[in-house]
């Protein structure tokens, strides 16, 4: 099956991810900080599905490589992550599952959020180990869970989660992650699952963006009453807008790293 990246690149979605960076960037960094290879002046970095950039530059400022790439097959995506970051950071548009990578003996990978939207995500892995320099890891984050009690977020995560395996996706691929790589040539160095609270106002916030990009898909369109998703709409912007209260939200997030 093909890839289809159903989370849009518009404004609405860059700005969404942009968000989104913000929420997950102090378990992100922490995660990252583990992994910093032993002379980090002369490595290369390259983040795969960067978006807007805010990972890349979030994976240069935690190793301080000698230089960070950023490839994302979004050209919107990867303009704006150009107008947002100077050199070392350099962004190109390239289809992470297909190899050849526009960068060669990389030292260190890493993918947030990207796994999730992929049919074949097993390909990547066997792309960037044909780019890969000798003994590099991949350090990789996607979600096992997302929990909440309320039954407005676990009505969204059900329809993202049908959504998504329509497409041959994997909402919650991040229980699947060590499995993947025992199909590969990379060994699993450690995996672990990390739960990160996160404030219901900002994930709604999120969750409402994200409605107003992937309610358009033709699956979602078809499968979704339209009522039912103008409904959510309104009490995801209402929790945002802190009219409606929510509990936190926790994330589930399967961390991996793996080595060449
Ligand atoms: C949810 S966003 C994550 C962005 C960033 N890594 C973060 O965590 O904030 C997923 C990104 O993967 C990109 N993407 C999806 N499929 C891709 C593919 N096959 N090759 C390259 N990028 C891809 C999308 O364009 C999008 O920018």
């Amino acid at each position: 099956m093909k890839n289809r990246y159903t989370f849009g690149d518009n404004d609405a979605a860059a700005d969404r991810l942009v968000l989104l960076a913000r929420a997950y960037e102090p378990s992100s960094a922490a995660f990252l900080e583990s992994v910093r290879p032993a002379r980090p002046s002369n490595a290369r970095a390259v983040d795969l599905g960067s978006g807007p950039g805010y990972t890349t530059a979030l994976l240069h400022g935690t190793l301080g490589a000698r230089e960070t790439w950023g490839l994302d097959a979004s050209e919107r995506l990867v303009a704006a992550a150009r107008a947002a970051f100077d050199a070392p950071l350099t962004f190109t548009v390239h289809d992470v599952t297909e190899s050849p990578y526009p960068v060669a003996e990389v030292d260190v990978f890493y993918a947030r959020y990207l796994f999730t939207h992929l049919a074949s995500p097993a390909s990547v892995l066997e792309a960037a180990a044909a780019a890969a320099a000798p003994g590099a890891v991949f350090v990789i984050e996607d979600n096992c869970a997302l929990e909440s009690p309320d039954p407005l977020f676990t009505d969204y995560y059900a329809r993202v989660r049908t959504m998504h395996a329509h497409y041959g996706q994997n909402m919650f691929i991040g229980e699947r992650l060590p499995e993947l790589a025992g199909e590969t040539s990379w060994t699993l160095e450690r995996f672990a699952r990390t739960r990160i609270e996160l404030d219901a106002r900002v994930m709604a916030r999120l969750h409402a963006i994200n409605v107003g990009t992937w309610r358009r898909d033709p699956f979602a369109a078809s499968a979704f009453d339209a009522a039912e998703i103008d409904a959510m709409a309104s009490a995801l912007e209402a929790v945002a807008a802190g009219d409606r209260s929510a509990p936190h939200v926790t994330c589930v997030m399967g961390q991996m790293v793996l080595r060449l």
